[in-house]
């Protein structure tokens, strides 16, 4: 049968139609400071960066479950493992996941259809990652947050890294028990056994809308747009946060989260297995990791911010650690001053101090107190000289504050240009 372009579309409506009935939806945001891999049953798995979210079609008849996994590692097909959350070691999820792990459940009914509907946030499984989960449509207003510090607060023997086991998964978690009380005491919200019902299930209209935030109480600080306008690749690196292969023209946004202060830098002549891992980079390299976990191996040109909510924030360039890209740092208000460091540095850069990746720094060459200010006082030196003369706006030693810390006022966005 062939089917007219026309009928083919009504088709599609009628199907839409059906499908929207039955189907509600839910926001997935991670606002952590940390990357975590969003799992949904049914529904599968993304891996979410700080600040992204993820949008689920849920099935309004089905019971489902939302949770965070921590620390994982996958392979281009999906293949890995997970610290927390973990779910037969895939990315997209077939199953439910490994306690300990903070829960949200439902079970979001269709519209005007009665019916049991109800959501909450489980600790029966234990807890890893702090969360919200609320409805977002105006019918329905309660919102359930979990957000206590439970793994600091976690008693040693129920501890496992990166989240605290709740022991009734090995007793039984039907009924209350004293242990009960230690998570119930710092999440009324949510389910702390079995048949914990009368406090912590939730009902809302069915057709209602929801978002599930994990590390709710975590605030955006801003966001800091990384473009390369280099005309080679350069492998961004942002401690923390990690990093990204960028092509020239390509952008890597950070959310800078609730963590105040960071590094980011660039990169050159990286190469890594398929895994973002077992690398080398010619300057900047990280321990050989695509995302980086520490500071580079010099040279490099590195910013620095400092955001502190409410007041002002610091941003600087550096090259105390030498000198591999050109650098642009900039905030996106009109008051504030951009600084950059453009000079040819290589060029004329002296011969002791030549490396492939760049011209290096000092310190790293000659390790002496003096180059890397070990002293109580630490004057410029002809070599800091060289470089504050080439770059004014930069960092050339460690106490160089007056010329090259810059300030502006929370709630700016930021960008950085390699090559601006
Ligand atoms: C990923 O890992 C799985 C399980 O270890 C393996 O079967 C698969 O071949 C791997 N895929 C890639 C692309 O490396
Ligand atoms: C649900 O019922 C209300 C009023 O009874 C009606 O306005 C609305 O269109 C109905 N919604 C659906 C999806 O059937
Ligand atoms: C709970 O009870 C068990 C056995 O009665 C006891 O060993 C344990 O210390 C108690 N835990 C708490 C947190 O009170
Ligand atoms: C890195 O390479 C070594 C040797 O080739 C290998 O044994 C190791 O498993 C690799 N590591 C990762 C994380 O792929
Ligand atoms: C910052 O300001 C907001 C609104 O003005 C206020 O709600 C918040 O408590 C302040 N935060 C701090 C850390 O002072
Ligand atoms: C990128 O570089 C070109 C010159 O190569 C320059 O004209 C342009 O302004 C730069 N763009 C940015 C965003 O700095």
């Amino acid at each position: 049968m062939r089917l007219s372009k026309a009928s083919l579309v009504k088709i599609l409506c009628f199907l839409f139609v059906i499908s929207s009935t039955k189907a509600g939806s839910i926001d997935i945001i991670n606002r952590c400071p940390f990357v975590v891999w969003a799992a949904a049953y049914p529904g599968g798995g993304m891996r979410l960066s700080p600040g992204e979210s993820w949008p689920l079609r849920v099935d309004g008849d089905k019971p489902g479950r939302i949770w965070a996994r921590t620390n994982c590692v996958f392979n281009e097909s999906g293949h890995g493992k997970c610290e927390t959350g973990d779910c037969g070691g895939v990315l997209h999820c077939q199953n439910g996941g490994k306690s300990p792990a903070t829960l949200a459940e439902y079970r979001l009914g269709e519209a005007n259809k009665s019916g049991p509907a109800f959501y909450d946030i489980s600790l029966v499984d234990g807890f890893n990652v702090p969360m919200e989960f609320s409805p977002t449509s105006p019918q329905c207003t309660r919102s359930l947050t979990c957000a206590a510090n439970i793994n600091d607060d976690c008693p040693t023997e129920w501890k496992v890294p990166g989240g605290c086991i709740n022991p009734c998964v090995q007793g039984g978690c039907g009924r209350p028990a004293n242990y009960t009380r230690f998570f119930k005491d710092r999440c009324p919200d949510a389910y702390s056994f079995g048949l914990d019902d009368r406090s912590s299930t939730f009902t809302c209209p069915g057709g209602t809308d929801y978002k599930v935030v994990f590390c709710p109480n975590d605030i955006l600080q801003a966001r800091i747009h990384i473009h390369n306008n280099c005309s080679y690749t350069v492998w961004a690196a942002a401690n923390p946060e990690g990093g990204r292969q960028l092509n020239q023209g390509d952008t890597w946004t950070l959310n800078v989260i609730s963590q105040k202060k960071g590094r980011i830098w660039g990169r050159t002549d990286c190469k890594f297995d398929g895994n973002g891992q077992n690398g080398t980079c010619e300057s900047g390299d990280c321990d050989g990791l695509l995302q980086c976990q520490a500071d580079g191996r010099a040279p490099y040109t590195f910013a620095e911010y400092t955001f502190r909510r409410n007041s002002t924030d610091s941003y600087s360039i550096w090259l105390v650690n030498g000198f591999n890209i050109p650098m642009e740092f900039r905030p996106t208000s009109d008051g504030c001053r951009s600084i950059q460091c453009t000079a040819d540095i290589n060029g004329p850069c002296p011969m002791e101090l030549r490396d492939p990746g760049g011209c290096n720094s000092p310190c790293t060459v000659f390790r002496n107190d003096q180059f890397c200010c070990k002293q109580e006082i630490c004057e410029p030196t002809s070599y800091s000289k060289f470089f504050k003369d080439l770059c004014p706006d930069a960092y050339s030693y460690q106490y160089d504050d007056s010329t090259s810390l810059f300030s502006c006022p929370n709630g700016n966005d930021y960008d950085i240009t390699f090559c601006p």
